[in-house]
């Protein structure tokens, strides 16, 4: 066990309403740090957003605010969410707080007296919306690689960060840490793809406008969006400033979680940064993939998005948390369609899940006036072969979490849900119930099934804590400890334990035709 765990999660651009893909990061993150937390790790997260830009300043022109005024309130906005989302996060960073800000400018000057950053010019294409130059073999179709749209051509003095001087360093750094990049195809995407065909150095300032955080040497240069933005990770937590204790205590990040378009960023330039600050680097940076749309990215123009209120509102935080995580495998993207969201929440939720709390209760009424029996020892082998699967079960999903292989780490969780509904069908609890059926089966029986109950609980606290916490008011589990990773894998602990009496469905089963219909007219408005 590590002793504590600081997560990250990328600072996002202020630019509009979220929609399930930026949430999707904020709950991958948020559902890892609250699993590390189970284990007993003092854990920290870190999100915030990135507000300087070009693009930001043009926004708040159109809103006819100030730039400062459309961040603050975007933030605000965000915030809102993140807290519907039940997103634990510990500090929120923006980057034009005067924290952040002050630390940038002392970072730059560091850079400059250490020879990393030099003046030059610099010349290229580049597109506003991604605010990001690129060159000409970079282009797609004479476009912008990342977003499709128009580039300029456009040439400015800047500063300029010598990567190259760094790139061998890197390399090494990669070989000998085999955890630092989850997953591992996304190394050699860097090496392959940039490091290789010889690393280009990177521009640091801007002239072209002035919504940035100045050069304390130089003020008609802004300090250009990477080098700000990255920094966050450190500067929140005090690094450089007159109370570091965060950062001492914190870093290096056990974890940064980012999206497959901003690896590169966080990849290279993040470590080659801290290689120049001589800080340690992050233990992992983990790069997920994408939810898509049948028809490719969420886009306003192409009427396909879909937001985390729509879901949440009608469905509840909890199914949409669970499918936003199910449906992206970490590695590779996942789609988002109406049909499988209602499938996901009628089968898994609702079928599986929701199911076996409902007839266990109502059995353990029905047989024990709802008294949860006590443990009688192993009595048969059927119940031992029960008690050696959920153990390994409970073991598939820890190494799972700690590969960061969250969608799976889920699927083991619900193979633990079909074994213990087929327990119920394989015991036949209505046969050992008759008269001349076996009472002292039928306890372990119920004991085993309440016991798997409190586990899967335990289990989906990190993911679902409001459908854990009813499960464990459902099946009487009051004592804390028995709602704690230390006590997962015990059994006899579960004296006087009364269900309640009237068990009530945790998910109910959705018309499947009219909710899909309704999530298909939402996404057109
Ligand atoms: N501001 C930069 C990050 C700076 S970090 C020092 C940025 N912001 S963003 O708002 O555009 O994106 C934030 C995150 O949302 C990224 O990790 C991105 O990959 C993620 N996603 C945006 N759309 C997504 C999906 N459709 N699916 C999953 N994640 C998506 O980039």
């Amino acid at each position: 066990m590590k002793d504590k765990f600081y997560i990250t999660t990328p600072i996002y651009y202020p630019s509009g309403r979220y929609h399930i893909g930026t949430a999707y990061t904020e709950v991958l993150a948020d559902s890892i740090k609250r699993y590390h937390a189970l284990k007993g790790e003092n854990t920290y997260m870190l999100t915030g957003s990135d507000e300087h830009g070009q693009k930001i300043q043009e926004k708040a022109k159109e809103a006819e605010k100030t730039p400062k005024q459309y961040v603050d309130e975007m933030a605000a906005m965000a915030k809102e969410l993140w807290a519907k989302m039940e997103i634990q996060y510990d500090d929120y960073i923006q980057t034009t707080e005067e924290r952040h800000e002050k630390i940038v400018q002392k970072i730059f000057d560091r850079f400059m007296e250490q020879g990393d950053i030099y003046k030059g010019e610099y010349e290229g294409w580049y597109c506003v919306p991604c605010e990001t130059y690129f060159t000409q073999t970079q282009l797609v179709e004479g476009k912008c690689p990342d977003c499709g749209r128009e580039v300029k051509r456009m040439k400015e003095e800047s500063y300029f960060f010598n990567m190259k001087k760094y790139a061998d360093k890197l390399l090494t750094y990669y070989e000998e840490h085999p955890d630092f990049i989850k997953p591992a195809f996304r190394k050699n995407e860097m090496i392959n793809n940039f490091i290789k065909p010889g690393l280009e150095d990177l521009c640091v300032t801007r002239t072209s406008f002035d919504w940035g955080i100045k050069v304390l040497k130089d003020p008609k240069h802004v300090v250009y969006v990477w080098l700000d933005a990255l920094t966050n990770y450190i500067t929140a937590l005090g690094y450089l400033s007159e109370d570091d204790t965060l950062f001492k205590q914190y870093w290096p990040a056990d974890l940064q979680v980012v999206g497959k378009d901003i690896a590169r960023f966080h990849l290279i330039y993040w470590p080659i940064f801290l290689m120049a600050l001589d800080l340690p680097l992050p233990k992992t940076i983990l790069v997920h993939n994408w939810i898509m749309m049948k028809d490719g990215k969420m886009s306003k123009s192409k009427g396909n998005v879909i937001y985390p209120e729509t879901l949440m509102e009608r469905y509840g935080v909890d199914a949409t948390r669970y499918f936003l995580l199910k449906a992206v495998p970490v590695a590779q993207d996942g789609l988002f369609t109406p049909e499988e969201f209602v499938e996901r929440y009628n089968f898994d939720l609702c079928n599986d899940l929701s199911n076996l709390l409902n007839r266990t209760v109502s059995m353990v009424n029905k047989y024990f006036e709802g008294n949860v029996p006590s443990y009688c020892g192993i009595p048969n082998e059927v119940d031992e072969e029960f008690e050696t699967f959920t153990n390994e079960q409970i073991e598939k999903f820890e190494q799972k979490m700690e590969e960061y292989e969250i969608a799976n780490a889920l699927q083991e969780i619900w193979v633990l849900v079909a074994r213990t509904n087929k327990y119920i069908d394989e015991t036949m609890p209505w046969v050992l119930a008759r008269e001349d059926g076996d009472e002292e089966k039928l306890a372990s029986c119920m004991y085993h099934l309440i016991e798997n109950l409190r586990k899967i609980a335990i289990l989906i606290k990190p993911f679902m804590n409001d459908t854990a916490e009813n499960i464990f008011r459902q099946i009487g589990i009051e004592k804390q400890e028995l709602k704690t990773w230390q006590f997962i894998k015990e059994y006899n602990k579960m004296e006087d334990t009364k269900v309640i009496q009237k068990g009530e469905p945790i998910f109910m089963r959705l018309k499947a035709e009219d909710e899909i219909e309704y999530i298909k007219n939402v996404m057109k408005n």
